[in-house]
């Protein structure tokens, strides 16, 4: 089939290569012309395992290209994927002036039936109403599709290559089916569902996911005060069908692009239509108040007294295998020790740079290296599950350190790994 993905963000640029992966022709367009044009080189503008190989092979194949002229891309495929970003506003509202844009340009380009797909995650009724925004600017024939994407950063191209389920919101027979042929090779799970239901099951799955987070984060901070392990815990619950295993870590909350802004974003989808969702603005505050997790300990260990203290983190990314900070727990940790007149020496594999834009350079020492960040510290704040992390030598670290205090955001040791250390030990839900 010949393809067009409108963004070449994280879900625009994944399924883009994805889609050429499986045979088709694909078109990928954005209006940063610097992004293209890198693209275009070869170079992938996202850390993403994987995708740098599977793009460079497609592109040598002639099955994926990069562009920023969307009204030709537009005209020389059967299928427009719209996959532009639905930023937050300061109401928690999806921003949907750059999905709007598109199906404006799309409108205009028409040259003859399409089926025009919304991947970007939109409120309940948005491709009806862009429907009618196509609809009122061009007289050819298409259908609209709401297409929500579940991949995880990190793991994006698995996740494409190998989804638990395809949705496929249509109230078009033909159009459908067309759709359901595309993702055939990915999964039977394939489910065709109305357009509304479609858009909700995007909403929902994220705020389930985010719920399961939040509610096992609350059980880790009554394990804490009764003695008890979240850890096995956790586990005790996961072997339970019903419950599933995954989600269940915790730790100091979620972040990134998705979690946080679809929370906020249903919360007020439902507001909108008089409902109040009281049980996800329960999530989200319990979110918000878990990154102080650590922040309480070290309060605690320190008597109140930060200032002057040294403090190494580790972690800056919202998750490990990824360089994306947005939303990640460690903007605010690190913001709120440098306001105590923490000295805060700051360590990421990768997103460093990221965190850097976001947060601004001044006030932290950015380390080159895990022990380089640990060197003199009174406390260590592990907040990124990196595998590296895991993989320290213990003593090495306890020599590197002033004092071996070490605050497990992410629970990444065991009790064991910690045996004939010096080290104090706190985590998240485990006995100190
Ligand atoms: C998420 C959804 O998983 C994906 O389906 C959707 O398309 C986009 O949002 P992503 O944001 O890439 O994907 O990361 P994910 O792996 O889901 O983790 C999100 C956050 O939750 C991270 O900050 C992670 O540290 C945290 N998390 C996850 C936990 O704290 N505990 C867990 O058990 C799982």
């Amino acid at each position: 089939m010949n393809i067009t993905v409108i963004g070449t963000g994280y879900v625009g640029l994944v399924s883009g290569v994805c889609y050429a992966e499986l045979g088709n022709r694909v078109i990928c367009v954005d209006k940063d012309a610097g992004k293209i044009a890198a693209l275009q080189a070869g170079s992938i503008p996202i850390y993403e395992p994987g995708l740098q190989e599977v793009a460079a092979a497609n592109a040598a194949a002639g099955r994926l290209s990069f562009t920023t002229g969307l009204a030709e891309a537009v005209r020389e495929s059967d299928i427009v994927i719209i996959a532009v970003g639905t930023p937050p506003m300061p109401s928690g509202e999806a921003n949907m002036a750059y999905i709007d844009q598109a199906a404006l340009e799309v409108a205009e380009a028409m040259n003859g039936y399409k089926i025009i797909a919304v991947k970007s995650t939109v409120p309940v009724g948005t491709n009806e109403r862009l429907r009618e925004l196509i609809g009122s600017r061009t007289d050819e024939r298409f259908d609209s599709i709401s297409l929500p994407e579940f991949l995880r950063e990190g793991s994006a191209v698995q996740d494409t290559m190998y989804p638990d389920r395809i949705v496929i919101g249509a109230d078009n027979r033909e159009a459908a089916a067309t759709m359901t042929e595309l993702h055939k090779p990915l999964t039977d799970n394939i489910i065709v569902t109305d357009i509304r239901s479609a858009e909700m099951i995007k909403y929902a799955s994220n705020a389930f996911l985010a719920t399961k987070i939040s509610f096992i984060n609350e059980i880790a901070n009554i394990c804490e005060k009764v003695g008890a392990d979240v850890t096995r815990v956790a586990e005790g619950m996961g072997y339970d069908k019903r419950i599933g295993k995954s989600f269940l870590k915790a730790g100091i909350g979620y972040g990134g692009s998705c979690f946080p802004k679809d929370t906020r974003a249903l919360i007020q989808i439902a507001g909108n239509v008089d409902y109040e969702f009281k049980l996800l603005r329960s999530v989200v505050e319990v979110n918000q108040d878990q990154r102080f997790n650590v922040i309480r300990k070290l309060e605690a260990i320190f008597s109140g007294q930060l200032r002057g203290k040294t403090i190494a983190v580790w972690g800056l990314a919202f998750k490990p295998d990824t360089d994306d900070v947005r939303d990640s727990p460690a903007l605010e940790i690190i913001q709120y020790l440098v306001e105590a007149g923490v000295k805060v020496r700051a360590y990421d594999p990768i997103a460093t740079s990221n965190f850097q834009a976001v947060y601004g350079k001044e006030g932290v020492v950015w380390c080159g290296g895990a022990m380089e960040a640990a060197k003199g510290a009174d406390a260590l704040c592990l907040l990124t599950e990196w595998d590296e992390f895991a993989q320290v030598d213990l003593q090495e670290l306890q020599n590197t350190m002033w004092r071996a205090i070490l605050i497990d955001g992410r629970n990444v040791f065991k009790e064991e790994d910690l045996l004939g250390t010096a080290f104090i030990y706190y985590s998240v839900g485990r006995p100190a």
